[in-house]
Formats: C-alpha cells, sequence, structure tokens
C-alpha cells in the first residue's frame, strides 16, 4: 500500500493478508452492484499466462442462485445419505446415478499422504468449533451441505477455466480468485472457496451459456459476514520451513 506520504506500507499490507479468512456464515445482506463491479475488476489485475486470462465467471444471485442451490441441496440428500449407508443403497445411486458426480471427481478422491494430515487437522478443528462429534458422519454431512446453500451467501461464483492451458489455466484463475478475495475483503466482505460444488457442473450449465472448452474450478460464495464464531476459525499456517526442498547435501 503507498500511504498518503507516498510510503510503501508494508506492515499493513502483510497485516491485511494474514487477516483473511474464509467466512462460513453470511449475512442475507445484498452486495451492491457497483461493488461487485470493483472486485471483478480488482481480480483482473491479477497476472496471466500471456495476458489470456483462461477464465470466466458465472455469478448466480437471487432465483438463479436459489434453483441451483436447491438441486444441489437435493443432489446431496441422496449422495450423502446413500454414502453413508450399505452396499445395496450404494448400487442404487449407481443404477439411478441421481447424486452421482457429473463433473470434476477431484474432491472425493483421497489425499495424498504427504497432504492428507493438514487435510485432516483443518477437518477436525472446524468440526470441533461447529460442535460436530467424531464418527457422526450424518452432523458432519449436514456440515458439509451447508457448502451447497453458499453458506447463506447473497452471492455464488461458479469459476471456470479453458481446458487448453491445463494446469496454466488453475493457477491463472487461481492468482484471479486472490485479487478478487482480496479485494472483497477490502470491502468488508467475505468469501469461502468453494470445492465442493465442482462435482455438478450441469446445474450450473443449466443457468448459464457456458461452452465446452470450459471446465469448472470451483465455487466463490461471497457476502457480509455474520458474527458466527465460525468465521473467527483461523486455519492453521505451515511455516516456511515446511515450504522450502531442502537443498541436496554436496
Ligand atoms: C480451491 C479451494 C477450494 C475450497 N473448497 C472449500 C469447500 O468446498 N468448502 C469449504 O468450507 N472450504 C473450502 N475451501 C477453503 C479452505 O478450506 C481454506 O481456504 C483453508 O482451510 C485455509 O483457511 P482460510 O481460507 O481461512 O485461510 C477451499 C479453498 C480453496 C482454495
Amino acid at each position: 500500500m503507498i500511504s498518503d506520504s507516498g510510503e510503501r506500507n508494508a506492515a499493513w499490507v502483510s497485516q491485511f493478508l494474514a487477516s483473511r479468512r474464509s467466512t462460513r456464515d453470511f449475512l442475507p445482506t445484498p452486495v451492491p452492484q457497483e461493488i461487485l463491479d470493483q472486485i471483478l475488476t480488482d481480480a483482473l489485475t491479477a497476472p496471466s499466462w500471456s495476458n489470456t486470462r483462461p477464465f470466466k465467471i458465472a455469478v448466480a444471485t437471487s432465483e438463479v442462485k436459489e434453483r441451483i442451490s436447491n438441486e444441489f441441496l437435493s443432489r446431496w440428500g441422496v449422495l450423502s445419505k446413500i454414502m453413508r449407508k450399505g452396499i445395496r443403497n450404494k448400487l442404487r445411486l449407481i443404477f439411478t446415478r441421481y447424486g452421482l458426480p457429473t463433473s470434476n471427481r477431484s474432491i472425493i478422491k483421497p489425499y495424498a499422504a504427504e497432504l492428507k494430515p493438514r487435510a485432516q487437522r483443518v477437518g477436525k478443528e472446524l468440526y470441533e468449533l461447529f460442535g460436530v462429534k467424531r464418527g457422526d458422519r450424518e452432523a458432519r454431512d449436514k456440515q458439509w451441505g451447508k457448502n451447497y446453500s453458499f453458506f447463506g451467501a447473497p452471492v455464488e461464483m461458479f469459476i471456470y477455466i479453458h481446458k487448453s492451458l491445463h494446469l496454466y489455466a488453475a493457477s491463472d484463475a487461481g492468482l484471479m480468485m486472490e485479487n478478487l478475495m482480496l479485494s472483497a475483503h477490502g470491502y468488508g466482505l467475505g468469501t469461502c472457496a468453494q470445492g465442493a460444488v465442482n462435482i455438478w457442473d450441469d446445474v450450473v450449465r443449466r443457468e448459464f451459456e457456458i461452452p465446452k472448452d470450459y471446465r469448472l474450478l470451483c465455487g466463490l460464495a461471497i457476502g457480509y459476514p455474520s458474527g458466527s464464531p465460525v468465521n473467527s476459525f483461523k486455519a492453521n499456517r505451515i511455516g516456511i520451513d515446511e515450504l522450502l526442498f531442502k537443498p541436496k547435501e554436496s
């Protein structure tokens, strides 16, 4: 940040970055269109591979958002129940197919051993805060299901990437999303990226003109945070020691 005196206030920037946290309980208060436009404009100041901007966003509000949410909740109701119950129910799901993922299945794949403890830690700490007891699959699924009402957010964005650029499209979208989330944070808005929604892309396609070349990367809930303690959750940060590869010993 450049202060009035023209000095770079690096400490303020570090503090601002550290103060952004995922919001998982929103007020229904609408987000003014001019603020949405500004944060989208800020999103586009991110760097991009050959300036291609290989992503597009479907912005769902009001009835469109409600229709998508209702279908997600209905599918989640079927999928979560059947995954908890016996083999016969699982076979029924395979037969009827309703509720099965129709797109990106990465969220239902197991984590690699190296990454699993981090995911387990955030899951455990979050569910403790939500009051979900260990092993209570039903309560856990109910909590996860809140993803499908977008945690009550008035705006849900669906981020799509152009398939031709593979990894770089996802990386560009990530850079763009972080700009968007930080800009939203600056306006007092909360955000939560949502991989949870990327399993039923067909539901989003019913509402928006989305060419085949675009793949759903994830959702992004945006709105004003409620005072719920859930929004004070501080996910662990790994240290830079874990970030860096060790140099080879000579
Ligand atoms: C691509 C992506 C997908 C995510 N998907 C979900 C999700 O489906 N549901 C959820 O509650 N949080 C989701 N998150 C939020 C992460 O859990 C969160 O960013 C992480 O625990 C760090 O916490 P912080 O954002 O508060 O710093 C996602 C984050 C990213 C970047």
